[in-house]
């Protein structure tokens, strides 16, 4: 099947800010986030991404939203570059991240709009799609009210109604279920599920693995920004529990003790050898993220 995503060999490598090492004891002056990161995800499927904190995979939707640019490597985009087309690619698809903020003083009302001119929807589509969206997601009652009287869930729907409003085909979700109750997080869930059913693609990801197994088609383990494996969840999972196969392929990763309770683990994972790390230090370093490579179990489930 033609993939509608490929990511060929993609590297992001952020400078360490001098305030950075000194708050994580750190002497790195560079941190490579995206290690040589390849999948493809083709139409109609959601493609997880799951992977620990400070794995790499904001990194990776950002690069392919073009929201940044990878050092080297490229992904084809619905046929178009992120590298040599961005807004090409930007018009095919819809990006969410939970750490979107909405500005407190519009209204999901007016926040729609604006995006779906932006997006150059016609109105009557754009009107169409608003009510289709508000509706479902139960924003209408709140439609005129400002983003900074609204509660957690509902800033994320409106949010994802919003980043849907020139109807992509493509949607990139950055931890679509983050900070929100189960009954937002089902709303959701529900919502991506029927996305693909009307043939979208989505790409998604999270460190919840219940989310993986519920929605997704296939899946890739990122761990220090390096594929280590994907495919289907029975491809990857080789009879485990994806909650054991993660943590064997963390340990043998990482190193330690395996946690892992499944004497029956298949340790022929597809760990990655590839060490090099790309040191182009042109980017700029952002010293609100910080590096977090304390993942536990705990944090996973
Ligand atoms: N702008 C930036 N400047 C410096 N370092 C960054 C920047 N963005 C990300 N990083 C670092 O790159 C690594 C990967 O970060 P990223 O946010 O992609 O991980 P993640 O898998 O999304 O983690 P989480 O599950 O915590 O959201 C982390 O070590 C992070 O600190
Ligand atoms: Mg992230």
């Amino acid at each position: 099947m033609l993939d509608i995503i490929k990511a060929d060999r993609l590297c992001k490598t952020f400078k360490v800010s001098a305030k950075q090492r000194r708050m994580e004891n750190i002497t790195a002056t560079t941190h490579v986030a995206v290690d040589n990161l390849s999948f493809t995800a083709q139409p109609g499927e959601i493609y997880g991404l799951l992977g620990p904190n400070g794995a790499g995979k904001t990194t990776t939707l950002r690069m392919l939203a073009t929201l940044i640019k990878p050092d080297s490597g490229d992904a084809i985009v619905a046929g178009r570059s992120i590298v040599n087309e961005p807004s090409a690619v930007r018009a095919a698809i819809g990006f969410l991240t939970s750490e979107l903020k909405l500005e407190d003083y519009f209204t999901p009302n007016y926040l729609f709009d604006f995006f779906a001119n932006l997006h150059a929807v016609p109105p009557e589509a754009a009107a169409k799609n608003k009510q289709l969206l508000f509706e479902r997601f139960e924003i209408s009652e709140f439609a005129n009210v400002k983003v900074a009287y609204l509660s957690t869930g509902m800033k994320q729907k409106a949010s994802l109604a919003i980043s849907l409003a020139h109807d992509p085909g493509i949607i990139i979700f950055d931890e679509p279920t983050n900070g929100l109750d189960v009954i937002t997080a089902k709303t959701v869930t529900d919502y991506l599920q029927d996305l693909r059913a009307s043939g979208k693609t989505i790409i998604l990801s999270t460190h919840i693995f219940s989310l993986v197994q519920k929605l997704c088609n296939r899946v890739g383990i990122i761990i220090d920004g390096r594929m280590i494996t994907e495919g289907t969840l029975s491809e990857v999972c080789n009879g485990m529990d994806l909650e054991n196969k993660f943590f064997e392929l963390y340990v043998q990763t990482k190193g330690g003790s395996n946690t892992s309770t499944d004497t029956s683990a298949n340790t022929s994972a597809n760990t990655s050898t590839n060490t090099s790390t790309n040191t182009n230090d042109n980017n700029v370093a952002n010293t609100n993220n910080t590096t977090n490579d304390n993942f536990t179990h705990r944090k996973a489930v």
